[in-house]
């Protein structure tokens, strides 16, 4: 991985890597919504989606985000209100911030998405990131790395696939059989998927895997493109019992008790409310964070392996989550959290070499880079004997946190002799009748890291 991805080229990205452009130079927004949008009628099955549904789409090469943004508009027009979208996208070169920033600026009609997205966008390891917009209504996952590695690891059910890879010409290697195979194992009848290829190669690819492909026009100064749907009896070969993806639930849960308000509770809570569950989050004391979460002051920071374990990949995933949850949720005011970065010495001669094989990765460097000694030092404000790496995280108070997850709603229940708040929406916002009647909890004698409506049981009756 490299921090620059793209060079330019009258006015255009082009891939340094791959020698190629992200889009149609006759006109990359119409493009996407001639070849993808059009190519998957998204339009209408988003306008006829039930209520509460999830709309599942699946990428090759997240790129600029383009594709994402459009779907997402186009989404945000058309779906009922209280249907979500999942983009499951693919990426092997994510594009910096900066280069994301000067490349979606190409579309001023899309800023209202792209924002939000660039809001949120940092450096980006090889792990699965997992990004939330409109108050979870809008997720996007993004899997960096190869998606021939990634994709057969992904377990979902996706609605709609967008074939985006660089063409087959310049990246044959990513339109293969396994590529195929992995998008028809999460793929169920009816299925779709478009791409601007008109391959003959991607289409019998597409038919052994169980698409049923046709030709139709392509977008500016191509004449042909390919759509095709999914018919699980077309697809070649049987899937072994145990391979087999569970059928899906009949109804999803509209209700959830949650027991303990720490991190992993109030997070528990949090996931559930953005799904649209009612939560009742219910704590044997009077405040969140009243176990081991009640401590000061958590370091933001992982241990990672260089030999990219699924593990590291957890942490990778899990704490850029964490840090943009933070973001979007509490001021880095170095009370609630703080983003200063964590140092990690190489203390002794083996941590010196491990850290030589993660510094060899090539992450990026607003993710993780070397320093030396004197920078060490100036980083930590005290004269350190060695260098090491510098990691992006920092360090949360995790009663702030829990409090801000907590915080989607709060109401209390005076049929109950514990505490328990009811999380209902995802805005943070207490029933007016139930607000009223609900005090802080939180004593001055606490640090005031609180800045939810909490509810004091005695006074609710
Ligand atoms: C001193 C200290 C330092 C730490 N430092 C770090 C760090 O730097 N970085 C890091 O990542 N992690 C750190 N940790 C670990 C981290 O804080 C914990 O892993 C995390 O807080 C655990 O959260 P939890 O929600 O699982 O448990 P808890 O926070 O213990 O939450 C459990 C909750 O359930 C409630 N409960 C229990 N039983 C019931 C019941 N029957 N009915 C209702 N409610 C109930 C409890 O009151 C409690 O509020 C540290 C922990 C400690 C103690
Ligand atoms: C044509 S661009 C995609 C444009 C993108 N969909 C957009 O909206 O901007 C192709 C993308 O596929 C990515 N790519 C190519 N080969 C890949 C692979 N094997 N795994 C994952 N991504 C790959 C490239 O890095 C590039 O970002």
């Amino acid at each position: 991985m490299s921090d620059i991805v793209l060079d330019w080229a009258d006015g255009q990205p082009v891939s340094r890597r791959f020698g190629d452009v992200y889009f149609s130079r006759d006109g990359g927004l119409a493009e996407t919504r001639h070849v993808f949008l059009d190519g998957n009628r998204l339009s209408a099955r988003f306008a006829a989606l039930p209520e509460h549904a999830v709309f599942t789409i699946g990428e090759t090469g997240f790129g600029t985000g383009l594709n994402f943004l459009a779907a997402w508009q186009l989404f945000e027009t058309t779906a009922p209100a209280r249907c979500r979208l999942h983009f499951v996208s693919t990426e092997i070169d994510p594009l910096s911030a900066t280069e994301l920033a000067s490349a979606l600026a190409l579309w001023p009609e899309l800023r209202p998405w792209a924002q939000p997205l660039l809001a949120q966008y940092g450096a980006l390891p090889p792990a699965w990131h997992r990004f939330q917009f409109r108050g979870g209504r809008i997720v996007l996952t993004l899997l960096v790395g190869d998606a021939r590695e990634t994709l057969p690891r992904l377990d979902a059910r996706v609605d709609a696939w967008f074939l985006d890879g660089f063409s087959p010409a310049r990246n044959p290697e990513l339109w293969s059989d396994a590529l195929f195979r992995a998008m028809s194992q999460a793929s169920r009848d009816g299925t779709t998927v478009a791409t601007y290829s008109s391959a003959g190669a991607v289409r019998r690819g597409l038919e052994a895997a169980g698409f049923r492909m046709d030709k139709i026009a392509g977008f500016g100064r191509k004449r042909e493109m390919l759509r095709g749907t999914f018919v699980s009896t077309a697809r070649g070969g049987s899937v072994a019992p145990w391979l087999r993806r569970p059928a899906p639930l009949a109804s999803r849960p509209r209700t959830a008790i949650v027991i303990g308000a720490g991190l992993a509770g109030t997070a528990a809570a949090a996931s559930l409310a953005r799904r649209g569950v009612d939560v009742t989050l219910v704590e044997r004391e009077d405040h969140v964070a009243a176990g081991a979460s009640g401590n000061p002051q958590g370091m933001l920071y992982i241990n990672p392996s260089a030999h990219g374990t699924v593990l590291t990949q957890l942490l990778l995933g899990g704490l850029g989550f964490t840090l943009r949850e933070l973001a979007a949720h509490l001021p880095d005011d170095a009370t609630a959290w703080s983003r200063c970065g964590v140092l990690a010495l190489a203390h002794d001669a083996e941590e010196a070499l491990r850290q030589q094989a993660l510094a060899a990765l090539g992450w990026p460097t607003g993710f993780s880079r070397v320093v030396d000694r004197a920078e060490a030092g100036a980083l930590a404000g005290v004269p350190l004997p060695t260098g090491g790496l510098f990691y992006d995280g920092g360090w949360v108070h995790p009663p702030a946190l829990c409090a801000a997850l907590a915080r989607i709603a709060s109401t209390c229940d005076p049929r109950t002799a514990r505490w328990r708040w009811s999380a209902t929406t995802v805005s943070g916002m207490c029933a007016p009748r139930t607000a009223r009647r609900c005090a802080p909890i939180w004593s001055s004698s606490r640090r005031p890291v609180t800045r939810g409506r909490w509810a004091r049981r005695r006074r609710c009756h």
